[in-house]
This record gives C-alpha cells, sequence and structure tokens, in this order.
C-alpha cells in the first residue's frame, strides 16, 4: 500500500508519530454495508420518519413504548450480524500493531472494530447486538436466530422482563467508567496526533479532544468525503473514504525511519 496520495506533510508527521488517538463514526462502517445516521440514505434521512425515528432511539419510548424501540434497534442489529470489518478497520488494528501507544473512541455499535481485532478501545455508545435486562443481572448477545424470530421486545430468559440494548439511548448518560477512560486517554495524557473520521462530531464529547488537540498545536486529521464543522479546525482535511485513506495513513506511520 503506498501513500503517495497523502500531503507530503503529513507522511513526514506520520513518519515521526509514536502515539495516536483515532475517533470513529458510523462513517467507517458504511463500506462494511451498515447505514450511516444522517446524511443521504441515513437512518434519519427519511423525510417522514427521520425524527420518530430519533425519538424511537429515546430513553422515554424504551420506558413508553418498548416494542417500537426494539423495531429499529432490530433494523440496526440485523445489518451489524451480517457485516464485516471492512479495510478502515483492518487498517486501525494495523496501526495499532505499529504505535508505541494507540487509542481507539468509538461511537459505532456495531462491534466492528472489537471484531477487526482492535483492542485498546473505548465503545462509547455500546453494543448493539448486546442485550441487558433492568431487572435482574442478566447480560446476553442477540444471535442470527434470536434476530430472525424477534418480532418486539426480546424477554429476560432469567426473569422474563423485557430487555432493553446495551447501547446509550438518546436521553440517557454516558456510562461513567467509559467517560473516566476517554478522559485519560484524551485529557490527562492525550495522544501526540488525533484522527477522526466517519462522524458528523456532532456531540461535544467527540468533537471536544480533537479541537483541544488542535488548540495545543498538535498534528489533526480528519477523514471524511463531507465536510464536518471540524473541517476548518483540523491541520489535515482529507476528503475521501476511510477504507480508501486509512491503509494509506496506516503505510505511512509503519515507514517509520
Ligand atoms: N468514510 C468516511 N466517512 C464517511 C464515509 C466513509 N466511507 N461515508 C460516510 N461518511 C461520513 C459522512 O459524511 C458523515 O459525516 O460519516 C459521517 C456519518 O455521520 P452520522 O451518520 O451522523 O454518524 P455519527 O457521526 O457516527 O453519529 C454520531 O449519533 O445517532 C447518534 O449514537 C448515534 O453514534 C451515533 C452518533
Amino acid at each position: 500500500m503506498t501513500f503517495r496520495q497523502l500531503p507530503p506533510d503529513l507522511v513526514a508527521t506520520l513518519r515521526e508519530t509514536v502515539s495516536l488517538g483515532v475517533i470513529t463514526g458510523a462513517g467507517v462502517s458504511a463500506e462494511s454495508g451498515i447505514q450511516t445516521y444522517r446524511g443521504q440514505g441515513g437512518l434519519y434521512d427519511d423525510e417522514a420518519e427521520g425524527d420518530r425515528t430519533v425519538e424511537a432511539l429515546s430513553a422515554p419510548t424504551l420506558a413508553a413504548d418498548p416494542d417500537r424501540t426494539w423495531g429499529v434497534v432490530a433494523h440496526l442489529a440485523r445489518q451489524t450480524i451480517q457485516a464485516k470489518p471492512n479495510p478502515a478497520h483492518q487498517a486501525l488494528v494495523a496501526m495499532e500493531a505499529t504505535l508505541e501507544r494507540f487509542i481507539l473512541l468509538t461511537q459505532n455499535v456495531d462491534g466492528l472494530h472489537r471484531l477487526a481485532g482492535t483492542r485498546n478501545m473505548i465503545d462509547i455508545h455500546g453494543d448493539v447486538l448486546e442485550t441487558r435486562c433492568s431487572s435482574c443481572a442478566f447480560h446476553g448477545d442477540l444471535s442470527v436466530e434470536d434476530l430472525q424470530a424477534l418480532t418486539g421486545t426480546p424477554r429476560c430468559p432469567q426473569c422474563a422482563c423485557g430487555l432493553r440494548p446495551h447501547v446509550v439511548l438518546f436521553g440517557e448518560m454516558l456510562p461513567e467508567a467509559k467517560i473516566r477512560r476517554l478522559h485519560e486517554e484524551f485529557y490527562e495524557r492525550p495522544p501526540e496526533v488525533v484522527l477522526i473520521a466517519g462522524t458528523s462530531a456532532i456531540f461535544p464529547y467527540i468533537a471536544e479532544p480533537v479541537l483541544l488537540a488542535a488548540q495545543a498545536g498538535h498534528p489533526t486529521i480528519e477523514v471524511n468525503p463531507e465536510p464536518t464543522p471540524l473541517s476548518d479546525r483540523v491541520r489535515w482535511s482529507l476528503r475521501g473514504k476511510a477504507g480508501e485513506i486509512f491503509p494509506q495513513i496506516a503505510a505511512a506511520l509503519a515507514s517509520r525511519a
């Protein structure tokens, strides 16, 4: 894999990089066939249903009408369970193997980074193929068979109460332990270089580590076919797909003198 399409000054920076923080969103899984949320063809893009989909994925709806929340969660889970890691996920595994320090913060709930082999990661929004019970300690996984048979809300095999998806819904707090890890990795000991890709960067806890790095004069890189609110705040805003650009970044990191 060459890195000829990367800006030469970026290649020079990558060849001296020993610690990297990466932040990913749904766009990194788009090349695995999983819908993004916003923008053309996104889950919320539907004129009629867009806002209702966001409402369905909220804590109040899970409490009042769990079947409605599970209707959208099952749709996401069925896309996810068929999906495989793409070259973007694989390139991140290569980056982690090359560097002295690597941390990945992902918003994605598809589990593809873990499936590809990324180890040091924070999956801040959870995993759509995991379930947990709000009444007992049950925590389980959704299988292909479960999803094929699933209509409405799955029941807890231990206490028969309705299960909930092991993801952060709109209106819910982020898991404290994961927020603590985010602070340790991106604030207390910030990585030397921060790379953000495949996200519209609407959440402050996602944009802030990039802005902090940029304000501290650290190299910051964005990979996205479209501009985002971060595009004019990062040092390199690369217009393109993560599946095409990440392998080049991995190759440049590995070419370190
Ligand atoms: N490579 C890189 N970026 C891509 C690609 C690709 N192949 N395809 C699309 N994108 C970009 C889009 O341009 C867009 O900026 O990915 C981004 C996807 O944005 P969203 O759909 O908003 O997804 P994300 O930013 O991950 O959403 C954040 O919002 O709905 C909640 O919890 C949900 O985790 C999600 C969060």
